[in-house]
């Protein structure tokens, strides 16, 4: 089937890089002679019927700004199947034969469903600052997370020195420990705390307490958020009452959602954008972008709809031993 008009929607948490990959959806299909309507607010505002058609100007100058001008959304309806055919009775209704979906692996088993319950073409492109979809390699917002990381880093190990303290500073990830591994090598940490370890306390106190004893001047203890934002003030309060350490803690939250996507995230994302249309002219789908070996391909989307295992240790363990 050659395609005439296509759906395009964010799903999920924002990532910086989604807006080049909207801006290439968009400059390739119409490059190509198809009509694009964005949809706001991902699978909520289909359901609502939240669309606007975009054209070569509606992604102009969007290449450098963070978030997404179509916003995003988290779909608890989603997971209903009776919302799922809605959503298809209003994509047809609206002309729209295809749609195009910018999220990580909740957003992607939403568009599998579309395909497996109403053979609805699918396309997908990983944007989620977490890095953490199994059968790709990258996903679009990574990248100048980390960056973002890294600098805050940098200027707490400033202070961090002056006052001889140590920091847990803690990162994004609910599920992933692929930014605080990333950035605890990169930031020179003492330590990296996984998302789903369970935290020895008696290890980490050890750990300060041998560098101080060999004339350190700060510790930087990087921690990955988990399940519940704010764990860095439980493992404060411990190394404290047991330990009698003091460690300062600085939580990094939404700002590493935030900013100008770094030249990583612009290339990848429109890379992927631009495939994205292509193997929808290819008839190729139920599809998703990947990057393997480096290189950006595109994949069945079946292979990336599951949380990928990101506990590199092997990072935990270089960080430790760069840091003694
Ligand atoms: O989008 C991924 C992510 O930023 C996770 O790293 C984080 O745990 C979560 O989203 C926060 O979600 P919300 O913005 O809905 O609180």
């Amino acid at each position: 089937m050659s395609f005439k008009h296509i759906g395009l929607l964010c799903s999920g948490g924002d990532a910086p890089g989604m807006n080049c990959a909207i801006r290439a959806v968009v400059r390739t299909a119409i490059y190509h002679g198809i009509k694009v309507t964005g949809i706001k607010r991902g699978y909520a505002g289909l359901l609502r019927g939240e669309f606007t058609p975009m054209n070569l100007s509606s992604v102009g100058n969007i290449i450098q700004r963070g978030g997404t001008i179509l916003q995003t959304s988290r779909c608890p309806e989603w997971m209903k199947k009776e919302f799922r055919a809605k959503a298809v009775d209003i994509l047809k209704h609206q002309g729209i034969e295809a749609l195009i979906v910018i999220g990580g692996d909740g957003s992607f088993n939403g568009a599998m469903a579309l395909w497996d319950e109403h053979q609805f073409p699918v396309v997908g492109i990983p944007g989620t600052i977490d890095n953490d979809i199994s059968g790709t390699e990258y996903t679009i917002g990574f990248d100048t997370a980390v960056q973002t990381a890294i600098e805050a880093i940098d200027k707490i190990r400033d202070t961090a020195h002056s006052h001889a303290r140590t920091f847990l500073v803690e990162v994004m990830g609910r599920n992933s420990s692929a930014i605080a591994l990333k950035v605890g090598v990169c930031t020179g940490a003492e330590n990296i705390l996984l998302n789903n370890e369970k935290v020895n306390h008696q290890k980490l106190s050890d750990d300060i307490q041998r560098g101080m004893a060999r004339g350190k001047d700060s510790s930087i203890i990087v921690v990955a958020e988990g399940p519940t934002a704010g764990r860095s003030y439980d493992i404060q309060n411990v190394l404290k009452d047991m330990y009698h350490l003091e460690a300062h803690v600085a939580i990094l939250g939404h700002i590493q959602r935030g900013g100008s996507p770094t030249s990583n995230d612009r290339f990848i994302a429109s890379q992927m954008g631009n495939m994205a249309v292509q193997s929808l002219i290819d008839g190729k789908y139920p599809t998703v972008t990947v990057v393997r070996s480096g290189k950006v391909l595109m994949a069945p989307l079946m292979e990336c709809t599951k949380k990928a295992d990101n506990n590199l240790e092997e990072f935990q363990k270089l960080a430790e031993t760069l840091s003694i």
